[in-house]
């Protein structure tokens, strides 16, 4: 595939900075989006919260990717911080969507970061990316984020709702945080873990991603979520194994509501969604298995 330039906003983060790493290898020219004053050429000021672009950031990209967004569960949530996830996610995407609408010469593609939250509690069925929208907070919110990219699908640009689930990575998301305490031997199942957890690999997202650039005919929510979802007692179990250490702690869903408060319900909650969309579009996952997946997470000193 040809060089292309692309811009990506929370290159800084996880996804993105892996995402960024990940085109450039490839020879791709990234343009990071970022909110501060910007050190090199490689990046361009942008202010979501104002709803502005720098000029002339966005001119010649073919692709833009919005991975931006306050951490869901960095902290408690209380009326001011949900505020805070709404709108970093709800006025970016908008803010982008706006800015590529109106340039003359419009990017192939717009890759909007989204999550699985859309669909709320699954329970045991399995979902995919023609089910409706759940309910709660975060379905809520999936469903603004989405339709904040409406201005760049009325400008006719292809629009992708990349619907993320839980991120195997030990340097961050919300996953990040179960690293620590299983290889302290402390971890355990959540709750009663029978919830079902829709992962994917760290490497599988930026490849998801990717494919979402590059194929012409995906547009509209693509699942990007290994294909056979696993309950949380399950990946406790994979958890335990890959880091050799026992995972026989469990956590009561009361304590975690007592130090999660409100996003306990979203760790307890169970999410059984397929990747129809990706795998019906050819794509290939490097980490389907839980245990591959954990394993590509640990540094590679680390790998057992
Ligand atoms: N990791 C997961 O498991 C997962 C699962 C589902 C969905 N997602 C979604 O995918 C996106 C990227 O996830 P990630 O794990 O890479 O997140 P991350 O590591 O927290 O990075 C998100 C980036 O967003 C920017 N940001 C932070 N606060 C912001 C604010 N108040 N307003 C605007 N931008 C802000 C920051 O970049 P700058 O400082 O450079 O602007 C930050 O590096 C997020 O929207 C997240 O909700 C992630």
């Amino acid at each position: 595939m040809a060089a292309m330039r692309i811009a990506v906003s929370g290159a800084s983060g996880l996804i993105g900075s892996a995402l960024t790493a990940s085109l450039t290898a490839d020879g791709h020219e990234v343009v990071a989006l970022v909110r501060r004053e910007p050190r090199g050429p490689g990046e361009a000021r942008w202010d979501p919260a104002e709803g502005t672009v720098a000029p002339g950031a966005l001119e010649g990209c073919e692709a833009v990717v919005n991975l931006a967004g306050a951490p869901i569960a960095a902290r408690r949530w209380n009326a001011a911080r949900k505020k805070v996830l709404w709108d970093s996610r709800v006025e970016g995407t908008a803010t982008l969507a706006r800015a590529i609408a109106g340039l003359d010469e419009k990017p192939r593609v717009f890759v909007a970061g989204s999550a699985i939250g859309f669909y709320g509690e699954t329970g045991e069925d399995a979902v995919d990316e023609d089910s409706p929208a759940g309910r709660g907070f975060i379905a809520e919110l999936v469903q603004a984020w989405e339709a904040a990219a409406d201005p760049a699908r009325a400008a006719g640009i292809r629009t992708v709702h990349a619907r993320t689930g839980l991120v195997v990575a030990a340097g961050g998301g919300a996953w990040g945080a179960l690293f620590p305490i299983f290889r302290a031997g402390l971890g355990g199942r959540i709750g009663d873990g029978r919830q079902f957890w829709s992962y994917v690999s760290l490497a599988d997202e930026v490849a998801a991603l990717r494919h979402a650039i590059d194929t012409p005919a995906l547009s509209g929510p693509v699942n990007i979520t290994a294909p056979e979802p696993l309950t949380n007692r399950e990946i406790t179990a994979a958890m335990g194994r890959v880091l050799k250490r026992p995972a026989v702690f469990p956590v009561p869903g009361f304590a975690l509501r007592a130090v999660l408060g409100e996003f306990a319900g979203d760790v307890l909650a169970s999410q059984r969604v397929r990747p129809k969309r990706l795998l019906e579009s050819g794509f290939t996952f490097t980490h389907p298995g839980i245990d591959d997946a954990i394993r590509a997470a640990l540094p590679p000193r680390n790998r057992v």
